[in-house]
């Protein structure tokens, strides 16, 4: 199946997808897997759910509608960007909104690729004291992995293809797919 996005001239043209890698009916599947082994897992536990914006937000919000806790939810936005010379940097855009001391704390990621930008973000919230840190991550590429990241919940292992759709982006579109596509890059 392919789809172009020829609606927005102000964008780069956006590409049509290659092939669908994980389908709308494979992903909800998984997806409620994944809530029924976190509902096990933090039964009776104070949860606090965090969805690493934007590309995790689809995830993280079909996820939470299946998990059977009194989990809370918050957001947080990083930007990161590698330079020509030297580390790729991490910056913080929009933070939690409430405290995390004493909590458990899941992060919920779209995909862990270095684990550069997890790695620094555990990092921060390390600092505020929560009780564990946790990541759960709809896609894993582990081939590219940098940082050691306490990835505990994964929906799919990704090759090496670059992946578009249910909230994954290239330069910002194609995040609304409700499948997982594979796309070619100029
Ligand atoms: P890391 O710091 O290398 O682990 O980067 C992970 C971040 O890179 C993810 O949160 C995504 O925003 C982005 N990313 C990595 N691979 C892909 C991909 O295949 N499609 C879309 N975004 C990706
Ligand atoms: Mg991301």
């Amino acid at each position: 199946m392919t789809r172009s996005l020829t609606a927005e001239p102000a964008k780069s043209v956006p590409l049509p997808v290659r092939e669908v890698v994980f389908s709308e009916e494979a992903i909800s599947l998984r997806v409620r897997q994944l809530a029924r082994e976190i509902t096990r897992d933090y039964q009776g536990e104070e949860l606090t759910v965090v969805g690493i914006l934007k590309g995790a937000q689809i995830f993280c919000c079909d996820l939470v509608r299946h998990l059977q806790l009194s989990a809370s939810l918050d957001f947080m936005s990083i930007s990161s960007y590698k330079q020509a010379r030297g580390p790729k940097e991490v910056r913080i855009t929009k933070d939690l909104e409430g405290s995390i001391e004493g909590k458990h704390l899941l992060l919920v990621e779209d995909i862990v690729d270095t684990g550069l930008t997890l790695n620094y973000l555990i990092d921060v919230l390390a600092t505020r004291k929560p009780r564990s840190v946790f990541v759960c991550s709809l896609l894993d590429r582990p081939s590219l992995r940098l940082a050691e990241i306490p990835l505990k919940y994964v929906g799919f292992d990704a090759g090496q293809e670059f992946l578009v759709g249910y909230g994954l982006d290239y330069r910002d579109h194609y995040r609304d797919l409700p499948y997982i596509a594979s796309v070619d890059l100029p």
